[in-house]
């Protein structure tokens, strides 16, 4: 596993050429005769990161979660009774983003060396236990450093696991983009559970047509968001979300650490993070600074992102306390 220079292991993600890759894949699966619009349960699932053949729909109903959770939490997202949204996966792909249909393309094999690590924290797996390892954190120094793009296929890599589910969280307040990005239409989400303590937090929840993938939308935008995020109210949501769904991730695309304090209030949150590093990019110091701001998290990963292709090999890891 490599290091780099602040000893914090890295992992690389490509910058690919998406288009190429994905009209490729959509004629692959076409020549196979998978129909590329249909449901993500017909796609190969994985356990512990090894593929493996679609599942019967038996198997399907009495698929228990690994991570410890109460009976409620065992049931499959049908029972909950959240929005349902519809995304597009044929047009995700084309974006360069994981397909549940393309389940062994170059972007989820990058993405299964990320969730890995993340995975086996999460899962009590690690030689030393992580309090709160079920809360990911995505950030970065600075804007566009690929925050959203990583949240998003992170999600969908966890939600391709056999016994995992995952809720993709959008804490961006003050610049959300993972419903746009989705093509999803806005929806209320965590600033107004946050505003609103009574608002019911399965009414603003979206199940997804990605088997076990849920998103938190950021909701209507309020000037007081950084209050929001930092009150006790957000200890709260966090508990009550985690109490009715114990066994579920939660992926959080959060602002930047550099330029507002948001970023900094979540990660107090937070079990482990994910920090984001635009390659040949983003200079040393403002990630040595975001490294500082994180220091308190119990798992810091960095992970390149846009890395050029013809850099060698890919390695990773992550800074246990
Ligand atoms: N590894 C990558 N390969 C290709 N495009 C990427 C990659 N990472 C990010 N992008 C694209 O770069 C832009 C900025 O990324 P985004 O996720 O919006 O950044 P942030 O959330 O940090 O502001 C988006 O258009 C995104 O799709
Ligand atoms: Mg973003």
């Amino acid at each position: 596993m490599g290091r780099d220079e602040y000893g914090y292991a890295r992992l690389r993600i490509y910058e690919l050429n998406t288009i190429e890759q994905a009209a490729r894949r959509l004629a692959q699966l076409r020549s196979a005769g998978v129909d590329a619009s249909a449901d993500a349960v017909t796609a190969p699932r994985e356990i512990n990161g090894e593929l493996v053949a679609p599942r019967s729909g038996a198997e399907r109903e009495f698929n228990a979660p690994i991570l410890k959770g109460s009976d409620e939490a065992a049931r499959p997202d049908q029972a909950f009774a959240s929005p349902q949204v519809e995304i597009n996966l044929d047009r995700l792909s084309a974006m360069g983003y994981i397909s549940p249909l393309a389940p062994s393309s170059r972007r989820a094999e990058e993405f299964r060396m990320v969730k890995r690590p993340l995975l086996n924290n999460a899962r009590g797996n690690s030689a030393a236990p992580v309090v709160n390892a079920n809360r990911i954190m995505v950030t970065s120094a600075l804007p566009r450093e690929g925050k959203t793009f990583v949240s998003i296929n992170l999600a969908l890599s966890i939600a391709l696991e056999r016994d995992t589910t995952v809720l993709l969280i959008d804490a961006d307040a003050t610049l959300p983009a993972v419903l746009e990005r989705l093509a999803l239409l806005p929806a209320r989400g965590l600033l107004d559970l946050l505003s609103e303590p009574d608002l019911d937090v399965q009414s603003v929840l979206l199940r997804t047509n990605v088997e076990r993938l849920s998103i938190l939308p950021a909701g209507t935008l309020q000037d007081n968001a950084t209050e929001l995020l930092a009150s006790k109210r957000m200890s709260t949501l966090l508990e009550k979300l985690e109490a009715r769904f114990p066994n579920r991730v939660l992926v959080f695309d959060a602002p930047p650490l550099l330029g507002s304090t948001e970023s900094r209030v979540l990660a107090s949150h937070m079990g482990q993070i994910v920090l984001v590093i635009e390659a040949d990019r983003t200079p040393q110091r403002p990630v040595n600074d975001a490294l500082a701001a994180v220091e308190s998290c119990p798992v810091v990963m960095t992970l390149l992102n846009k890395a050029s292709s013809s850099e060698a090999g890919s390695y990773y890891g992550s800074r246990d306390n």
